[in-house]
């Protein structure tokens, strides 16, 4: 069978779907690589690294002649539409915000893989990219903090004088608040953290954090993952963190609800009460924001309280594609070890009595076959429908 790897056309997007090295694991389960010419450049792999390694250049990679389309960002509904019926095609989808992408996979009758669906258990954590990709994201953003901030993160005791460490704060200790933990503490930082989930404090601790435990009700749903707050709660939250914010030099927020919108966890006021010259980093800035103002992909200065000086409240966008040699490297195998579980001889032939298999599955057969993304998307068509229902009536009206 034929895998192709296209360049990725969405805009700032530097990773790759598979690297030369993945490119031997794919050639060894007897698969066919075609890569389009230039696909690697950005993450440092040149077109005869990957013909080294076995893979076929193309210039334009033909979509309607590979069987199966590795990819890193969602598809869009053209790219869909133009494979073959029957291709397979893996990689992230975001099915939750690209329902018009998961309509055109399905209509095309595509087998499609979301990557964010890899259930999370331990024989599937080698293809988990949600994992991957957040592990450098959470590095990048204390990074890019560090960069920002007018002051050292480690204690110094020279000469000159005693510098204290910074001070860091996370929000949200998931996947990329740890290693953000992990990376602050590396650089000297004194770190604390705070979470919802009931396993957290333990997970800060075991970084080197201090957890900082709120009146506020754990919520944990299935599967580890975190529950959307109430609105009173959300506020008591909000209240109970301002003092801890107003302390941090550096504020990381990587809070993160499945299928919802960020939580709000920092407003302008708590951002305000900052000391001048702090930094805050908001890693949801894409997905609705942790931190009221936050913008993806911008630095805003933030005027303190006080009227001393300005807090960087630092929209972060792309983080992971911003380290995009090592990104690719993780996010490369994750793909290629998720079509090692399904191919045998040469031939991808998904086996939907595995649990990985089926759970990662998002369309097949002309069907979506992820719960929620069905029901969204349901009830998304359902809204076209009623809108252009209502244009139509709007027409006849004045046709009347
Ligand atoms: P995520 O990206 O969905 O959310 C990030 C963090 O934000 C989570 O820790 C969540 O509890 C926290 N959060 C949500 N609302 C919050 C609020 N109002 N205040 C403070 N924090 C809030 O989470 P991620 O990183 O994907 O991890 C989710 C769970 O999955 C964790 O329990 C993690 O340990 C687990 N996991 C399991 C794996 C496996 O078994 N293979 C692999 C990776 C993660």
């Amino acid at each position: 069978m034929k895998l192709g790897i296209a360049r990725e056309r969405r805009e700032g997007e530097l990773r790759v779907a598979a690297t030369p090295e993945t490119v031997k694991q794919l050639c060894g389960l007897g698969l066919e690589v075609l890569i389009e010419s230039g696909a690697g450049q950005a993450s440092g792999h040149a077109d005869d690294d990957y013909r080294q390694a076995g893979a076929r250049i193309v210039d334009v990679l033909d979509l309607g002649a590979v069987d199966v389309l590795g990819h890193v960002r969602p598809l869009e509904p053209s790219t869909a539409a133009s494979l073959r019926r029957g291709a397979v095609t893996v990689g992230l989808a975001s099915p939750s915000s690209e329902l018009p992408t998961v309509r055109a996979l399905a209509e095309a009758g595509i087998t499609s893989f979301a990557l964010e669906l890899v259930p999370r258990i331990s024989r599937a954590q080698s293809m988990d990219a949600l994992t991957s990709q957040a592990l450098v994201a959470g590095y990048r953003s204390v990074l890019e903090a560090a960069m920002r901030l007018p002051r050292f993160f480690p204690l110094y005791m020279t000469a000159a004088g005693t510098i204290p460490p910074a001070r860091v704060l996370v929000l949200g200790a998931g996947v990329a608040g740890l290693q953000a933990i992990g990376t602050a503490k590396r650089l000297g930082a004194r770190v604390s953290a705070n979470d919802i989930r009931p396993a957290s404090a333990e997970e800060v601790a075991s970084m080197g954090g201090t957890f900082i435990r709120l009146d506020v009700e754990t919520a944990e749903a299935a599967g580890g993952y975190a529950r959307e707050l109430s609105a009173d709660r959300g506020a008591m939250q909000r209240k109970l963190l301002a003092p801890h914010v107003a302390q941090a030099d550096v504020l990381i927020t990587t809070a993160a609800v499945p299928g919802r919108p960020a939580p709000l966890l920092v407003t302008k006021d708590m951002v305000q009460a900052m000391r001048p010259g702090s930094v805050v980093v908001d890693l949801a800035a894409e997905s609705g924001g942790n931190v009221e103002g936050s913008v993806p992909g911008q630095d805003i200065l933030v005027p303190t309280a006080d009227g001393r000086g300005t807090v960087t409240l630092v929209g972060l966008k792309d983080p992971a594609s911003a380290m995009s040699a090592d990104a690719s490297r993780m996010y490369a195998k994750n793909v290629a070890n998720l079509l090692a579980l399904m191919t045998r001889d040469g031939i991808v032939a998904p086996d939907f009595d595995d649990d990985v298999v089926a759970g990662t599955c998002l369309t097949h057969d002309g069907e979506v076959k992820h719960g929620p993304t069905a029901e969204a998307l349901a009830a998304h068509l359902e809204e076209l429908a009623s809108q252009s229902g209502n244009a139509a009536g709007a027409r006849n009206q004045g046709a009347l």
